[in-house]
């Protein structure tokens, strides 16, 4: 299916969102919500572009992640329209998460006008729902969106350590802001409120998971698991094929 980009004729793949083909191009697109792991949430509409579609008149306006495309779309991805409703996004989450770093970057990319911040807990949270999106990868719900308006936040339940929680770690690594707080030592790891002991590689030495996300995976998969992390697993399984094929 043949598209046009801001001008420029573009093949897009079969089930393709506006903001894959773009991304594959190169052709930059502000997302906070989106990831190649879980697609598109349309949920901070900061991936917004001006859509001209066959037979309509006006050009209107799509969230480019959650946007299949179907037919041979005109799309505008930067335009004044397109611009001024970023910039109100960014004014908002900016109320939310003022000090965060990530955030002053993008105010003054789109000079958006301060508000007064919104006091809520943790101040550089966005509300992108990516590190529930991890969770829910990983095979656990440890972690939910909690209350409503601004008084909306990530937590686990009651703010407790939860049994649900492994200690991956894996909604630190995806949150864009950081907000997500991981504290370490040599031994341990602290996450939300919970502290996992840290098990080491038993071949370089390194520490790689926690104690639980080990007996999660050998729950799960019904096998023992090599206490091995993932680079000395596949040094450790191509000696293996290498002995073996000789
Ligand atoms: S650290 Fe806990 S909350 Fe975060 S992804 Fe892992 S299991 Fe879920
Ligand atoms: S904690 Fe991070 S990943 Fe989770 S919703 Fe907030 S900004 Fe997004
Ligand atoms: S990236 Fe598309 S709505 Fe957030």
């Amino acid at each position: 299916m043949k598209v046009k980009i801001n001008g420029q004729e573009l093949e897009a793949r079969e089930g393709e969102t506006i903001l894959e083909l773009c991304l594959r191009h190169d052709i930059p697109i502000p997302h906070l919500c989106y990831h190649p792991a879980f697609g598109g949430q349309g949920a901070c509409r900061m991936c917004l572009v001006e859509l001209k579609e066959p037979g309509r008149v006006n050009n209107r306006l799509v969230a480019s992640c959650t946007y299949p495309i179907h037919s041979s779309v005109e799309v505008t991805t930067e335009s004044e329209r397109v611009h001024r409703l970023r910039r109100n996004i960014v004014m908002l989450l900016a109320r939310r998460a003022s000090q965060n770093p990530w955030m002053k970057e993008l105010v003054e990319q789109y000079g958006a006008p301060s508000l007064p911040p919104v006091q809520t807990e943790p101040a550089d949270c966005i509300l992108c729902g990516l590190c529930n999106h991890a969770c829910e990868k990983m095979g656990k719900t440890a972690i939910w969106s909690m209350f409503r308006g601004i008084e909306k936040r990530i937590a686990t339940p009651y703010d407790e350590a939860a049994d649900e929680c492994m200690g991956c770690a894996a909604c630190a690594q995806i949150c864009p802001t950081q907000a997500i707080k991981v504290e370490e030592d040599a031994a341990t790891r602290t996450i939300w409120n919970k502290k996992f002991e840290l098990v080491a590689c038993r071949r370089c030495g390194k520490n790689f998971a926690t104690r639980e996300q080990i007996e999660y995976m050998r729950e799960s998969s019904g096998y023992e698991v090599d206490e091995l992390c993932d680079h000395c697993r596949k040094l450790t399984l191509a000696q293996n094929v290498r002995h073996y094929s000789r």
